[in-house]
């Protein structure tokens, strides 16, 4: 059975061990320790596994280690620069797009795939692009309202600091301490 041996992630090679079949999802959870891609389905259905590779996109629970050689994989712990979260991790945090936050790493990385290819997404093209990542507390608007403001705040729009309200229909906290990369599972 052949072995993975290194891995591209978050800008470095990491040395690992990995039978090719193996899961990316497993081997960034379980050997590199990057906890904040999270476990859902393992069907490819509910997103929350999602990662970038070489900027796309991705299912990591349906990725195979033999499949992704050479190519450069990016994680929601890889999204701050120089102790900055992205703009979208901030605007996540702004509008309190989360309650569980169970979901919340695999939307902002769809989210940060679909700014890269479209900077000024309408609420439809939002919808029609993250509609494969669930959201079983419904926090939906506010997520299409995060990735609207991270597109403002990119196309030199600036945001108000104002955080926004909790949705009424909400009885849940919005307390977090980081944007998706917090809380382990
Ligand atoms: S865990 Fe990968 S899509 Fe649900
Ligand atoms: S699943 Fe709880 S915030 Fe989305």
């Amino acid at each position: 059975m052949p072995r993975i041996t290194e891995l591209h992630v978050n800008g470095d090679k990491r040395r690992i061990d990995a039978n090719a079949e193996r899961s990316l999802l497993s081997v960034l959870r379980d050997d590199l320790n990057l906890t904040g891609t999270k476990y859902g389905c393992g069907e490819g259905q509910c997103g929350a596994c999602t990662v970038l590779i070489d900027g796309q996109a991705r299912r990591s629970c349906l990725t195979s280690m033999g499949a992704i050689a050479g190519r450069q994989i990016q994680t929601i712990e890889g999204l701050e620069s120089q102790g900055r979260l992205h703009p979208l991790q901030e605007a996540f945090l702004e509008v309190g797009a989360l309650q569980c936050g169970y979901c919340t790493a695999g939307m902002i990385m769809s989210g940060v795939a679909l700014l890269s290819k479209n900077p000024n997404p309408s609420p439809a093209e939002i919808l029609r692009f993250m509609e494969g990542n669930i959201c079983r507390c419904g926090t939906y608007s506010r997520i299409v309202s995060a990735i609207q403001r991270a597109a403002r705040s990119k196309s030199g729009q600036a945001p108000s600091t104002q955080r926004m309200q909790p949705d009424p229909a909400d009885n849940q906290s919005h307390e977090v301490s980081q944007a998706g990369g917090s809380s382990r599972g």
